[in-house]
């Protein structure tokens, strides 16, 4: 951790990240940590470097988003681990795309894992970790006041865009993108911004060349299901990003 950044000015204390506060008030620093946990946290551990890996992947994938016109919150990743970003009120609704069926859209519907989903699901999770993040609907939505029908549609969107993307791109690595988890902020100027991190911790991506199903996978479900190499799955993650961008 850089020497500038101390315990005085830590903001909060997330699951995998810790946010920092400088001298900029519309600065925030966010450091990636190796710790991994699951399930609402009762599933706990570490994956060795993994603070390093979701960083680098995070900016590259930030890097190609603002070339497509999608607006994030990164300022500059200045060490390994860490990126100075702009401050933004998070919108407490965790956005999911799902393009193949998997987790928990399989538990909770019956829909059979892998089957294509078209067109794409995108979904609303409200992030409150005492309730476990539960499905939202428009009208619950509505209901609880967490935004307007207007940010929603804004929301949906961006999802989408961020959706066609990297879709592309991951399928240039060779790379399926089945599903993953977006998180957004308004910044001071009341600009909706791409915030937290997209990386294997919050998306599942499996390998498009692997036929086995427990091999294929390359993210967080190695270590939710216990199926082992989980940093070497992260790992190849990044390797394949870095080849396909050079
Ligand atoms: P799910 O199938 O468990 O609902 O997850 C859908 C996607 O969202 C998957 O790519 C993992 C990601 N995700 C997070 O990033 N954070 C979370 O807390 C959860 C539950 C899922
Ligand atoms: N990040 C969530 C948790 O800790 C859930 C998950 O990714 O499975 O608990």
């Amino acid at each position: 951790m850089t020497e500038a950044l101390n315990s005085e000015q830590k903001l909060y204390e997330g699951k995998a990240k810790i946010i920092y506060a400088t001298d900029d008030p519309e600065v925030l620093v966010t450091y990636f940590k190796d710790d991994a946990t699951a399930f609402n946290a009762q599933k706990k551990g570490q994956i060795a470097n993994k603070g390093a890996i979701n960083c680098k992947v995070t900016t590259h994938l930030y890097g190609l988003l603002e070339k497509k016109g999608v607006s994030t919150h990164l300022i500059e990743t200045t060490s390994d681990r860490e990126m100075r970003v702009k401050r933004v009120d998070i919108v407490p609704i965790e956005v999911v795309v799902r393009n193949i069926a998997a987790g928990s859209l399989c538990k909770q519907t019956g829909i059979k894992l892998g089957t294509k989903l078209e067109p794409s699901l995108v979904e609303f999770y409200y992030k409150n970790d005492d309730l476990g993040d539960p499905l939202l609907t428009r009208d619950r939505i509505a209901a609880m006041a967490l935004t307007s029908a207007q940010q929603l549609d804004r929301l949906t969107e961006k999802a989408q865009t961020v959706n066609r993307v990297l879709s592309e791109f991951f399928a240039s690595c060779e790379i399926t993108l089945v599903d993953f988890k977006l998180e957004f902020g308004t910044d001071k100027n009341g600009e909706l911004l791409l915030a937290d991190e997209i990386s294997p911790d919050t998306c599942r991506l499996w390998d498009t060349t692997e036929p086995d199903e427990r091999k294929r996978v390359m993210d967080k479900d190695r270590f939710r299901q216990d199926l082992g190499d989980v940093a070497e799955g992260y790992q190849a993650v990044l390797e394949r990003i870095l080849s396909q961008l050079s």
